[in-house]
């Protein structure tokens, strides 16, 4: 008889780990309280971004944005624009919904799930203007580096999601680093 684990019921391989007991009393009250208006639920299913927000507008998508400094801060000086954050680190979701709420802003979603599955299943082709990805990638052994999130079949799938523009630049800042 064989040992192999069929297939199917292998575990995936994950860019990121999942630490729990770690929220602060602040952030576990934000994830209580504003995580209906804020977190945008996933089964699997389509999104349509421009129905996620009050209004559609350019759509920056910020993929693992650790504890959301940045995204709330954009999301601030750019009310005429929409930003989804995708992020699976409870702790950091717990302290943007915190600013997002303080700041009363409409122009901001997150999503808490894996990046990979919502880009495969969740957002359509052609839809992203702008999409940031800051330190991705923690993962600094050579045994750990198909941990890694920013792989060629990542990058294929992300060039999909981005809009012609942004594709276009995408291409032009890759070529002038090569
Ligand atoms: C090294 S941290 C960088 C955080 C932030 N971008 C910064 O520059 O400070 C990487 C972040 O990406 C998140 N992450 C990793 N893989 C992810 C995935 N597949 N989907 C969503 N978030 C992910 C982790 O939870 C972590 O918060």
């Amino acid at each position: 008889m064989s040992n192999s684990i069929p297939d199917e019921n292998k575990r995936p391989i994950r860019s990121y780990v999942i630490r729990s007991g770690r929220l602060t009393d602040s952030q576990r009250k934000a994830i209580e309280n504003y995580w209906e208006s804020y977190v945008v639920e996933f089964n699997n299913e389509s999104l349509d971004p421009n129905k996620l927000f009050e209004k559609p507008q350019r759509l920056t998508v910020e993929i693992g944005f650790g504890m959301g400094d940045s995204l709330l801060e954009m999301a601030k000086q750019s009310p005429n624009q929409n930003f989804l954050g995708i992020e699976v680190h409870q702790p950091g979701v717990g302290k943007l919904l915190n600013g997002i709420v303080e700041n009363k802003l409409t122009n901001i979603k997150l999503i808490c799930h894996d990046a990979r599955e919502i880009l495969e299943n969740g957002l359509p082709d052609n839809c992203i203007d702008r999409l940031l990805l800051f330190f991705p990638d923690p993962w600094h052994k050579k045994r750990h580096n198909k941990r890694r999130l920013v792989q060629p079949e990542f990058i294929e799938l992300l060039l999909k999601k981005l809009n012609k523009a942004a594709r276009a630049s995408f291409r032009h800042r890759l070529a002038s680093l090569c």
